[in-house]
């Protein structure tokens, strides 16, 4: 099995990031024969204007994902540009996807309907991200909920390339974690960096507190019970906490008698101990930069190698190689 996801540098990463995403890639390069991770820096491009913080932004994301575990001697790690390969496949691609299978694409349309400006970039978005897949043979893709459309958009473009050109590509599935596939915000909305909404992974820890506390919560009065699943702070809790702690907090909810200021600083406290080894391990990482870069060089290295040879094949198949 070869597992590959990619997440995008458009600013620090949060709850919903980590609990929807990176925790899974974590967990799966222990389990796949090979895993592949990159900063999706060319998709970032879409949102992200600034040179200089797209840069940091991209360094900066691959320090956090090492922070948070990811460990370059049983993943590939390496920034999306890098392996320009994958941009030339997306030509073959594109040649071959129709409008409307892009039109139909939810994070596009939500865009427009906000009022951005769509350009060529954005719209064909969806295709690079295929090309990302297909380019390393990749069979498993760990993401979140919103990710799943354009994991089918890729198979529907893998599928009619190899439908009329024989088989060139692997079909890929998607695989979300049920228990996290949409991590609410502060507001109960989804966590997105666009609503404003998110807890960052690497927060300040006093910042973090300070920004749970002020969590807007229901007037629910102090002696009622309440369902815990559904609650913004549960939900929070839950995700940090371990099992017993959450079974505990859910009978106190049930039972009623505690007041809000208890559940937040409970989950103050829990994000805190949950996340105090990789900050650990991200101030090491942070004064190493050259060393960051290094990992990041040694990952685009075997990425390109593999990419190369899955090019080399579309290109055979589709007839722009060996005329
Ligand atoms: P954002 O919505 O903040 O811009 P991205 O689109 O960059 O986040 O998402 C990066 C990864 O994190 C994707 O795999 C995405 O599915 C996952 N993800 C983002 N927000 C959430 C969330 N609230 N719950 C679960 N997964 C999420
Ligand atoms: N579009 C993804 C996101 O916003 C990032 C991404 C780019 C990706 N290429 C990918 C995810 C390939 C999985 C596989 O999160």
């Amino acid at each position: 099995m070869r597992v590959l996801s990619g997440i995008q540098p458009t600013g620090p990463f949060h709850w919903g990031n980590y609990f929807g995403a990176i925790r899974q890639y974590i967990e799966l390069q222990d389990q796949a024969a090979e895993a592949y991770y990159f900063i999706a820096n060319l998709h970032a491009l879409t949102s992200v204007r600034d040179p200089e913080a797209l840069r940091q932004y991209t360094l900066n994301g691959a320090i956090d994902l090492l922070a948070l575990g990811l460990d370059p001697n049983k993943a590939v790690l390496f920034v999306q540009s890098d392996v320009p390969e994958v941009s030339e496949l997306c030509w073959l691609l594109l040649t071959g996807t129709p409008m409307g299978l892009l039109e139909r694409c939810v994070s596009y349309k939500d865009k427009l309907a906000k009022g951005l400006k769509a350009d060529a970039g954005l719209f064909t978005y969806p295709v690079l991200q295929a090309a990302d897949i297909l380019a390393y043979d990749a069979n498993l893709v760990p993401v979140g909920e919103d990710q799943v459309q354009h994991i089918e958009v890729c198979r529907d473009i893998a599928g009619s390339f190899n439908h009329h050109y024989g088989e060139t590509f692997v079909l890929p599935k998607a695989k979300i974690l049920d228990a996290s596939a949409r991590v609410p915000g502060t507001d109960g909305e989804k966590m997105s960096k666009s609503y404003g909404n998110t807890l960052a992974v690497f927060d300040d820890v006093k910042a973090q507190r300070k920004q749970i506390m002020r969590i807007t919560t229901d007037s629910r009065p102090m002696d009622q019970p309440k369902e815990p699943d559904g609650d913004v702070l549960f939900d929070l809790y839950r995700l940090v906490a371990s099992e017993s702690q959450a079974a505990e907090m859910a009978a106190l909810y049930r039972r009623g008698g505690f007041g809000y200021g208890d559940v937040k600083k409970a989950l103050a406290d829990a994000a805190e101990a949950f996340f105090a080894l990789s900050r650990e391990r991200r101030s090491d990482w942070v004064k190493r930069p050259d060393d960051v870069r290094d990992v990041l060089k040694a990952g685009a290295d075997k990425a390109r190698a593999k990419a190369a040879a899955t090019l080399a094949r579309a290109q055979a198949a589709c007839g722009v190689k060996g005329y």
